[in-house]
């Protein structure tokens, strides 16, 4: 499906954006891995946790909804021995974190992706795996897991400052002997870690960027509501921020500050923005965003322990660039190009063509601004996150956008281009 999308006024209004991705995975994950029954309030229901649900299900892991529209995790004693191959589709933190479980189990599975998920590395998972006794077959998907009830824990060095990655090793930690420690080169975000501490499992951080989890803790059933998800919250914030006379409050978003670069972004660049009634749930804060648009922003610099706090929301913040009175650059951010699609590339090309000055470097982009932008024609090919930001470069812009198969965008935000009308009218 392709859709047209035109230049837009001032944006307006209140939403609750969908569910937050990294969580839903995450509640799955742990509620199929459970002693007993979980409900999980608010699940985002989009493919990429379809794909997580799907995989469990073919474990052995029962879900129901009720009538209110939670879903309750019924786990089995012990996972069976799936009949076919565990389709990841386009989801990362499904095969990746995943992985790490089903290598804690006597059975063996083979887990398969789509064509963008096919290309991504898994070696940064497979060799912590190996090394802790599962047999792991495949660098890049498809992957054969040999997995093994006598996991060893193991202090494992991460090269990659990844989460998937440092949550595949956490979570096939917690069935291994002893501990397992994981250090990264840059902190992550770090909701496995809360969400194990939250349900009374041994986490122990021993700074900033090495974590450490106890083999052998049984992981109780569990409550969880899910709040909004920041980076899809982040498309309207970036909006609202530069389009004059906006002014949009973005309800019951997650707020945890390993996620949150983008604040810091808006305070570099002088935004008018406020969060307010700030709660919790399972050890994640959560509040309310509120965002007015304002003229002639400032440029910013994005580098280093920024990028991994802001790492899904560097197309959109590239987009924001375009908008802004001098050069923004983003650099240290070359795990974007192993992403859905190569983001930094995508962002580069998508930009061009609406006629923005954007210089493309190996780890990002510089981009100056501010400059009217054209229309185009945009092919995300396949990745959800490249054709949301094009969507809001298209408010941009003096004339049509036009978004190829947008229903990649099913991906992370069912209704997002709903919610973009509701907040332009
Ligand atoms: C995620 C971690 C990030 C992020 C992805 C979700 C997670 O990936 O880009 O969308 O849920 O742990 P990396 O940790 O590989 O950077």
């Amino acid at each position: 499906m392709d859709l047209s999308l035109g230049r837009s006024g001032p944006i307006r209004g209140e939403l609750r954006c969908p569910s937050d991705k990294s969580l839903t995975h995450r509640a799955l994950l742990l509620g199929g891995s459970a002693e007993g029954p979980s409900r999980i309030q608010k699940p985002l229901l989009s493919l990429d946790c379809k794909s997580t649900l799907g995989c469990l299900r073919c474990l052995g892991v029962g879900f129901e909804t009720d009538a209110g529209g939670s879903l309750i995790v019924h786990p089995p004693t012990v996972w069976s021995q799936p009949e076919s191959p565990l389709d990841c589709g386009n989801s990362g933190t499904t095969m990746r974190l995943l992985a790490g479980l089903v290598a804690s189990q006597p059975l063996e599975a083979v887990m398969v992706g789509d064509e963008s998920l096919s290309r991504r590395p898994m070696r940064r998972i497979a060799d912590p795996l190996r090394a802790m006794g599962a047999g792991v077959e495949g660098d890049t998907p498809p992957l054969r897991i040999m997995g093994s009830a006598n996991l060893k824990g193991i202090d494992f060095r991460s090269p990659v400052a990844s989460a998937q990655v440092k949550s595949c090793v956490l979570l096939a930690g917690l069935r291994a002997s002893d501990s397992t420690s994981v250090e990264e080169p840059l902190p992550t975000r770090d909701h496995t870690e809360r969400m194990l501490s939250g349900l009374g499992v041994p986490v122990r951080r021993e700074s900033e960027t090495k974590v450490r989890v106890t083999g052998g803790s049984p992981v109780p059933g569990f409550e969880f509501v899910v709040p909004a998800d920041f980076s899809s919250t982040a498309f309207f914030a970036c909006a609202a921020a530069v389009l004059e006379g906006s002014a949009v409050l973005l309800q019951g978003v997650g707020l945890n500050p390993t996620r949150t670069g983008l604040l810091d972004v808006l305070d570099q660049i002088g935004a008018l923005y406020e969060v307010r009634d700030l709660r919790d749930t399972l050890g994640e804060p959560v509040g309310d965003l509120w965002v007015e648009g304002k003229e002639s922003l400032s440029p910013y610099r994005l580098s280093g322990h920024l990028v991994p706090r802001l790492i899904d929301e560097i197309p959109v913040l590239a987009v924001l660039a375009t908008q802004l009175n001098g050069v923004s650059s983003i650099r240290d951010a070359e795990e974007l190009r192993v992403k859905e699609s190569d983001r930094i590339r995508k962002s580069a090309e998508g930009l061009r063509a609406m006629g923005a000055k954007v210089e493309e470097y190996p780890d990002g982009l510089d981009i100056e601004g501010p400059v009217s932008l054209s229309g185009a024609v945009i092919d995300p090919e396949g990745d959800h996150r490249i054709a949301m930001a094009f969507a809001i470069a298209a408010g941009f812009a003096e004339s049509e956008v036009v978004i190829r198969n947008a229903e990649t965008i099913e991906t992370s935000y069912p209704g997002f281009f709903d919610d973009l009308r509701k907040l332009q009218s």
